[in-house]
């Protein structure tokens, strides 16, 4: 994984998020033909699943989609990251001929996380991430115990954001996966930023070996020292 840092002013953050993910989705699908793309929950990837719903040329049924973690919630509310994005990326419906999988966060936390590991590829092709305040991405929590689960490559854990009972990718996942994008918008997030860059025991710094695309206001405490693009350098 590249590694990039790119810092775009809010109002191109969507465009940007957009044309990374459509970038990526033709790579993988000019060397394969299918694409495992693993998407991210809360609100920040909202507006760019949106704009990926007005892309008339995706080739869905050649894309299987999968999550990074759900809460234990019941399937069709608002606090359910899939019941969320879907309702985001395919305001019509989810085309026939492709596959989602959500995971079941209704079901026994256990079996749930099990029956998904089950489905879940060996390597995801590309990963979408975000990352809280606190450092955490997915359901990975600071001194979450799945910061050191190297067997499993999903579980159950308590989070410290409600709800707090929810279903998480692990480690390994995100480090195997072959294109990464961790999205961050806005000031509050500027510590998080800077401490996952920094600190390898943020959850986030899991991530640090992908490409990272942040605003301004996120950007806040990385170096000055950017490239016309706005890649931090
Ligand atoms: C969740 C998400 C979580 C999210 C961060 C950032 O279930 O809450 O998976 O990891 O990506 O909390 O959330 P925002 O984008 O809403 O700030």
């Amino acid at each position: 994984m590249s590694g990039m840092r790119k810092v775009i002013e809010p109002e191109a953050f969507v465009d940007a998020a957009t044309e990374w993910i459509l970038r990526k989705i033709d790579s993988v699908l000019d060397q394969s033909n299918h694409c495992h793309l693993m998407l991210a929950g809360g609100s920040t990837p909202l507006p760019v699943y949106e704009q990926l719903a007005t892309q008339n040329d995706i080739l869905w049924h050649r894309i299987t989609l999968y999550f990074g973690d759900e809460r234990c919630v019941p399937p069709m509310t608002p606090e359910s990251n899939a019941f969320t994005v879907i309702s985001r990326l395919f305001p019509n419906g989810i085309p026939k001929d492709m596959t989602v999988h959500r995971m079941c966060g209704e079901k026994d936390p256990d079996e749930a996380a099990q029956a998904y590991e089950a489905i879940l590829p060996a390597r995801i092709d590309i990963m979408l991430l975000g990352i809280g305040e606190d450092g955490h991405t997915a359901s990975i929590f600071p001194g979450s115990v799945a910061l050191d689960e190297e067997k499993r490559r999903i579980m159950p854990v308590i989070g410290s954001k409600p709800p707090l009972q929810r279903l998480t990718i692990t480690p390994r996942v995100i480090r195997d996966a072959q294109h990464l994008l961790v999205m961050v918008q806005g000031e509050d997030k500027a510590d998080a930023v800077r401490w996952a860059l920094n600190d390898r025991s943020v959850p986030a710094a899991l991530a640090v070996d992908g490409d990272w695309l942040m605003d301004s206001g996120a950007a806040r405490s990385l170096p000055e020292k950017r490239d016309k693009q706005g890649v931090v350098v």
